[in-house]
């Protein structure tokens, strides 16, 4: 039976990076599979977060989901904190994950930086989370972009060394990535060999899925290109990030492959194809920002479906959770 789980972390804005990389294929995913999507709170306090902040920011990300598609009635969408069994589990899997594994994870290297003295203990342990989240459901499929491979890997090393140290070869699945579409790794609109991303300090550098018009057509034209115009082939934009970028991102929002895309775009320059591929990005992203806004007007709906869905998730995790502390040894 397959099951999907994924998260998404409520900080800041929602950016095109999460649109293409991820809330897109959630969305279509409902259609064929049992879905479960998280806003993972817990993951978003490894680095501090104002309390009315991440308050506003749950409710906004969970906007964002539902004017995407997200179909909480199917489905369930709900925030991480309101379903305890995530880090009881998390709590188990610190022991179980060793030290050595989570050394290796590059987020941990970029998020920490240079102090890492100073960083917060959730951030080194942060992925043991995410495997708990994932497991707490023995989910089988995690649609994600590429940055969250990785993890992943973790995930599957933490399943399969729990199964292995108390010899339940089946009890966790070895979850499979789903990592789809044309766009699974979008870069900063400022340097193609940067991912694109909420918390980066320029506003330039990435598209929010709440930015109008005027916000999407002055970052697009504004965005970083090189001087030679589109190549007709795929292979034309190996060695060019940019221009790789701005294609990649054009092929996901038309829902086509790259070359599919270049076969229309092949041979322009960006000045011709700059203005229509904000066309394309306004006619997607518009009428979501706009649904995003009109959700928003009530709150107390928003805190409601939230609700519901944690209490529908606590039913899926709450017997595989009384499973694992049967495992592990614990009287209850
Ligand atoms: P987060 O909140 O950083 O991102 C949410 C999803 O958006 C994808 N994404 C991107 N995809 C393509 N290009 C980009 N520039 C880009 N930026 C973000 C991410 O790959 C992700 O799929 N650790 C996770 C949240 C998480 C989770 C989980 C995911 C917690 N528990 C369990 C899956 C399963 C994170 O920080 O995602």
């Amino acid at each position: 039976e397959n099951r999907i789980f994924s998260g998404i972390q409520p900080t800041g804005n929602l950016t095109l990076g999460n649109y293409l990389g991820a809330i897109r294929n959630w969305a279509a995913l409902q259609d064929d599979y049992e879905c479960i999507y998280c806003l993972v709170d817990l993951h978003a306090i490894t680095l501090f977060q104002n309390p009315e902040e991440l308050r506003r920011n749950t409710r906004e990300v969970a906007a964002g989901l539902l004017a995407c598609g997200i179909d909480p009635k199917k489905h369930i969408l709900f925030n991480q904190s309101q379903n305890q069994d995530h880090a009881e589990l998390a709590w188990i899997f610190n022991c179980v994950a060793r030290m050595g594994w989570l050394n290796r994870m590059t987020q941990f290297k970029e998020k920490a930086g240079k102090n890492r003295e100073n960083a917060s203990t959730g951030l080194f342990v942060y992925p043991n989370l995410m495997a708990a989240d994932i497991l707490a459901y023995k989910a089988t499929h995690v649609p994600v972009g590429e940055d969250q491979k990785q993890h992943l890997e973790l995930a599957r090393d933490i399943a399969a060394k729990f199964n292995n140290d108390w010899e339940k070869p089946d009890f966790f699945p070895l979850t499979e990535p789903l990592i789809l579409g044309a766009a699974t790794r979008v870069m900063s609109l400022r340097d193609g060999t940067k991912k694109m991303s909420k918390s980066d300090p320029s506003d330039m550098s990435r598209i929010n899925m709440t930015d109008g018009p005027d916000a999407i057509a002055q970052k697009i034209r504004k965005a970083k290109t090189d001087p030679e115009a589109l190549p007709s082939e795929a292979e034309g934009l190996e060695g060019r990030p940019e221009a790789q970028n701005l294609v990649n991102i054009y092929a996901a929002l038309r829902g086509v492959d790259v070359e599919t895309a270049l076969g229309d775009v092949g041979g322009k320059q960006f000045s011709e194809f700059k203005p229509i591929l904000s066309d394309v990005a306004v006619s997607v992203l518009g009428p979501i920002g706009e649904e995003m806004q009109r959700l928003l007007q009530d709150v107390a709906e928003i805190d409601r479906i939230l609700c519901e869905g944690s209490e529908r998730s606590r039913a899926i995790t709450n017997p595989i959770l009384r499973e694992v502390r049967e495992v592990v040894g614990f009287v209850q």
